[in-house]
C-alpha cells in the first residue's frame, strides 16, 4: 500500500535500500554493542570488560574442556572470525559447527562442553534444534543473538545480546560486525587476566573503543567499491582468499556476493591454495586477496606472488600505506584499509566487501534487500 511504502521510506531515511543503510550504520551499531561493556581504567589501572549475561557462568565456562561455536550462514562466519582470539586468550580448544551438520552427524557433545549458539534472529530452526540437542547432552549453552526474547535467547542458560538494532536486509551486515565485537569481548572476559596478557588485552580494549572511528574511515571507500563493482559487473565468478583472522572475511565476503549479487563466489583458505584452487587461476578470473598486516602477512605476500606468476587478476586488500609493497604489478588493484588490532581487523576488512556486494547487486539490477529464494529468518529445516 501507499502507506507501507511511505513508512518504508521513512525507515530507510536517506538510503535507497536497507542493506545500504545497515552497512553505513555500522559505526553506530558497534557503539551500541559496546555501550556499558568496556571499562577503561585510568592511565595506570587495567582496563576490563563486563558482560552481565555471562558473569554468573564464567567459572563453568573457564573450566570447560572445549568451546563449540554453532550457527548458520553469516553467524557461523562471525564465530569463525572470533575463534583465533578466543583460543589465544582462553587456551581452551574451540571447535566450529554448522548447526545442520552437527545434527546430521549427531556429533558428540558433552557436559564438559560450552556450546555457544550464534544467531542474529535467534529463531533459525537448525540452530534451535542444535540447541535442544546440546541441552539434552548436558552442555552449558550460551546464546549470542540480536533479538531479545527470541527462542535461542530464552532456551540458552546464559548469553549476550549484540544490540545491533533491528536488521531488515536479508543479507546480514551490521549484525555480523557486532557479533564479532561481542565475541572478542567474550574472549577477553573468559581469558585469564594474567600479567603476561595485560598489554595484549589493553590493546584489544583500546582497539574496540576506537573501532567505530575506524569503521567510519573504511566506509569512505564506498565510491571506490562502486567503481570496482562496475569493473566486475559482468563476471561469472569471484574468488576471495584469506587466512588466519581473515579466513572468515573471505567466506563472509564471498557469501555476500553470492547472496545478493547472485554471482558465484567462493571464500578460500589461502593455505589450501596449492591443493586445488590454483588450478582455477588464469588471466580472466578476478581474485580478491586479503593481505592486511598481521602474523600471516608474509605468507599472504607469497600467495600474491604465486597468483601473479600464474597471471591471476588480482585485487589486493592491504593496510594503509602498504599498496606498493603488496602489489606485484601495475594491473593489480588495491583496497587500502585502516589497520586495527589484528583480531578486530575482520570487522574492518568485511566492510569493503559488503559495499562491493551491495553495488554489484544494484548494478546488476537484482533485489538487494530480498534476494530471490532467500529468507531473513529460516524457521524450517
Ligand atoms: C539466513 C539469512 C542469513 C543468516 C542465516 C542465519 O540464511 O538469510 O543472512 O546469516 O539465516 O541466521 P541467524 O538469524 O541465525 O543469524
Amino acid at each position: 500500500s501507499v502507506l507501507e511504502m511511505e513508512v518504508e521510506q521513512i525507515n530507510k531515511g536517506k538510503y535507497e535500500h536497507y542493506m545500504q543503510k545497515e552497512i553505513h550504520e555500522q559505526p553506530e551499531s558497534l557503539t551500541t554493542t559496546m555501550r556499558g561493556r568496556l571499562i577503561r581504567g585510568g592511565s595506570s589501572k587495567a582496563k576490563s570488560v563486563l558482560l552481565g549475561g555471562l558473569k554468573d557462568n564464567l567459572k563453568t565456562i573457564r573450566r570447560s574442556r572445549r568451546i563449540v561455536f554453532i550457527g548458520c550462514g553469516t553467524s557461523y562466519n562471525a564465530a569463525l572470525a572470533a575463534r583465533p582470539i578466543l583460543e589465544e586468550l582462553s587456551g581452551i580448544p574451540v571447535s566450529m559447527e554448522i548447526a545442520s551438520d552437527l545434527l546430521d552427524r549427531q556429533a558428540p557433545i558433552y557436559r564438559e562442553d560450552t556450546a555457544v549458539f550464534v544467531s542474529q534472529s535467534g529463531e533459525t530452526a537448525d540452530t534451535l534444534l542444535a540447541l535442544q540437542y546440546a541441552l539434552e547432552n548436558g552442555a552449558l549453552c550460551v546464546g549470542i543473538t540480536n533479538t531479545v526474547g527470541s527462542a535461542i535467547a530464552r532456551h540458552t542458560h546464559c548469553g549476550v545480546h549484540i544490540n545491533a538494532g533491528c536488521e531488515i536486509g536479508v543479507a546480514s551486515t551490521k549484525a555480523y560486525t557486532s557479533q564479532i565485537a561481542v565475541m572478542a569481548m567474550m574472549a577477553l572476559v573468559i581469558g585469564d587476566d594474567t600479567i603476561s596478557s595485560q598489554a595484549r588485552r589493553n590493546a584489544i580494549i583500546d582497539g574496540l573503543v576506537d573501532l567505530p572511528n575506524k569503521v567510519r574511515e573504511v566506509l569512505k571507500l564506498d565510491q571506490e567499491m562502486k567503481d570496482l563493482a562496475k569493473l566486475l559487473i559482468a563476471e561469472q565468478s569471484l574468488l576471495v582468499f584469506g587466512r588466519g583472522y581473515n579466513y572468515a572475511t573471505a567466506l563472509e565476503g564471498a557469501l555476500k556476493v553470492k547472496e545478493v549479487a547472485l554471482m558465484h563466489s567462493e571464500g578460500i583458505l589461502a593455505g589450501e591454495m596449492k591443493h586445488g584452487p590454483l588450478a582455477l587461476v588464469d588471466e580472466n578470473l578476478p581474485i580478491v586477496v586479503i593481505a592486511t598486516r598481521d602474523g600471516c602477512f608474509s605468507k599472504q605476500q607469497s600467495v600474491i606472488q604465486q597468483l601473479h606468476a600464474r597471471k591471476g587478476r588480482l585485487i589486493v586488500m592491504c593496510s594503509k600505506g602498504d599498496a606498493s609493497s603488496v602489489c606485484p604489478s601495475e594491473s593489480c588493484r588495491v583496497i587500502e584499509v585502516p589497520q586495527v588490532e589484528d583480531c578486530l581487523q575482520p570487522v574492518i576488512n568485511v566492510i569493503p566487501l559488503q559495499l562491493l556486494a551491495y553495488h554489484l547487486t544494484v548494478l546488476r539490477g537484482h533485489n538487494v534487500d530480498q534476494p530471490r529464494n532467500l529468507a531473513k529468518s529460516v524457521t524450517t529445516q
